[in-house]
């Protein structure tokens, strides 16, 4: 659905009223229908994922999302971690929609504690308002909406409330002559479930430290992969040039994409702006919420029929291997005759600049800490700089500065960083030696100055790969390493201000994107001062 309207020729802003609501979904023909939460404008136009929604650079876009949810979840909640809402509460699902990737006002951002339960019936203390405002200023890209409730992230989308956002700028990007149009453009959202046999949706119920969480568990992961609201589909294809947006839509699983029969992809952007230049790619590594947008030339496919697969470890990168099941994601039928393929990828795309080192205003320390029942050796709860989200707020940078932010990962898992408001490049990836001494002083001090993490942060280098260089707003953390990344708390494409007060509560947040961490709580509130 289109976020702007078309008046005399002229683009102009509109308003979108999506409701959430709960409904039926087949996932596939031989499945029964699944209940789910789903977006849309109607129940009956209301789907998994939600509809695209596609939008205009600079020209604004509001959103009434209403809540049209029952009084209960489709999935257990948890009340030992920080919920809304006491346990036993049957008023209603605390829901709250952020725009990942935007650069928006605090109080459109769908801050976790501004949910609100069906009706407006029932709202957080930080809810402010109810139609959100987008204004779509940034530089193209691919962006996402999806449920942000506090304690209620991993429920809501593992129910499905996310879809794609995509801004577009025809003026800038026509030129470029990529595969475009509804046919050959098109947004694949990929996100794994399990599934009872009378098609119901499947979480394991049981915490993995009952006594501690009943139902918590770190990473929810799924056997069956589905492709936009299908399992493992198959789309036929032209004998040409197609450009692909795929997100990873899921809870915690990593995706490495490839193609069965070594077909490549020009990989042209991620997911908050276009590459300087297309990168040639034998397989892609998405963590949750990353984006590849990718341009695939079936004309130069061996074979007519081919899979799209994964073979990332779950949990990445030390998990278990992929199975029969989830390592096919779905498959390609190329149909027809060679054809005229007026589509092609430039040379150069677009280039925005990196801000000098001199601009660096200010430099911090952020540490991922995992804790684990030593009965049981396995996490009960993940923290940000070993703070839990209650905790004042320690990121308070300035608007329009330029940080730099040495992000430690001290557990044995990846997390994907995102942040709200801040886009960011990634600089560089070293690998703590000793790093148990280190992690031993870090539990007593929690404070990677006073741990000296200039002494340990002297091992091997992890090339940033050349496709993702580009800006992002979600990067994945290797455990074990120093990410070193340059924030931006302004627009990257102009040195424009933003047409918003920043400041304003209820402010931001930054946290990772395997939401069931998000959840428990590897989430920081971001303040922006002036
Ligand atoms: Cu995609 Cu704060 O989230
Ligand atoms: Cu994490």
């Amino acid at each position: 659905i289109k976020g702007y309207a078309i008046v005399h020729g002229f683009l102009v802003p509109k308003t979108l009223k999506i409701t959430m609501f709960q409904k039926y979904w087949k996932f596939h023909k031989d499945l029964p229908a699944t209940k789910v939460f789903a977006y849309g404008e109607t129940k009956l136009t209301a789907t998994v994922p939600g509809p695209s929604i596609l939008v205009a650079q600079g020209v604004s876009t509001y959103v009434r999302w209403k809540n049209r949810l029952p009084s209960e979840h489709i999935l257990p909640w948890d009340c030992t971690i920080p919920t809304p809402i006491p346990c036993k509460n049957k008023g209603g699902v605390p829901t709250v929609v952020h725009l990942h990737g935007g650069i928006d006002e605090p109080q459109s951002d769908g801050n976790a504690r501004a949910w609100f339960t069906a009706g407006f019936q029932q709202v957080g203390p930080q809810w402010t308002k109810k139609t959100y405002h987008y204004d779509n200023q940034q530089q193209p890209g691919n962006l996402l909406y999806h449920d942000h409730a506090m304690g209620f992230t991993r429920l809501n989308l593992l129910a499905g409330l996310f879809g794609a956002y995509i801004i577009s700028q025809p003026d800038l990007e026509s030129p470029l002559s990529l595969p475009s149009g509804d046919e050959f453009d098109r947004p694949l959202v990929v996100f794994d479930r399990s599934f009872l046999t009378d098609g119901s949706l499947y979480m394991n119920s049981t915490g993995n430290n009952p006594n501690i969480h009943p139902h918590w568990q770190p990473e929810y992961f799924g056997d069956v992969i589905i492709v936009n609201g299908k399992a493992w589909p198959y789309m036929t294809v032209r004998r040409r040039k197609y450009r692909f947006r795929i997100l990873n839509a899921s809870n915690a699983r990593f995706f490495k994409f490839f193609f069965s029969n070594g077909l490549t992809f020009v990989h042209i952007g991620s997911d908050s702006a276009y590459n300087e230049r297309p990168v040639l790619l034998n397989d892609i590594l998405l963590g949750p919420a990353e984006y590849a947008d990718v341009v695939v030339d079936f004309s130069k496919s061996n074979s007519n029929s081919i899979i799209l697969q994964n073979d990332a470890a779950y949990p990445y990168p030390g998990g278990v291997s992929v199975n029969e099941n989830n390592s096919k994601v779905m498959k390609f039928i190329i149909s027809g005759l060679p054809e005229f393929d007026p589509s092609r990828v430039p040379e150069k795309l677009f280039s925005y600049p990196t801000p000098s080192l001199s601009e660096v205003s200010k430099s911090r320390y952020i540490t991922m800490y995992e804790y684990t029942n030593p009965v049981t050796n396995t996490p009960t709860h993940l923290y940000i700089n070993g703070l839990s989200y209650d905790a004042p707020v320690t990121e308070t940078p300035k608007v329009g500065s330029t940080e730099i932010w040495y992000v430690i990962n001290l557990t044995p898992d990846n997390h994907p960083l995102h942040i709200h408001l801040g886009l960011f490049k990634v600089l560089d990836q070293t690998n703590i030696t000793n790093i148990d001494v280190f992690r031993t002083c870090m539990n007593n001090l929690n404070d990677a100055e006073k741990c000296q993490i200039g002494k340990y942060a002297i091992g091997a280098k992890l090339g940033v790969q050349p496709y993702e260089t580009g800006w992002k707003n979600v990067y994945k953390i290797h455990p074990g390493y120093v990410t070193k990344i340059i924030v931006k708390f302004g627009y990257v494409h102009t040195n424009a201000s933003y047409p918003f007060d920043a400041t304003a509560e209820p402010g931001y947040v930054y946290h990772c994107h395997i939401v069931d961490h998000e959840d428990n709580v590897m989430m920081r509130p971001l303040k922006l001062v002036k």
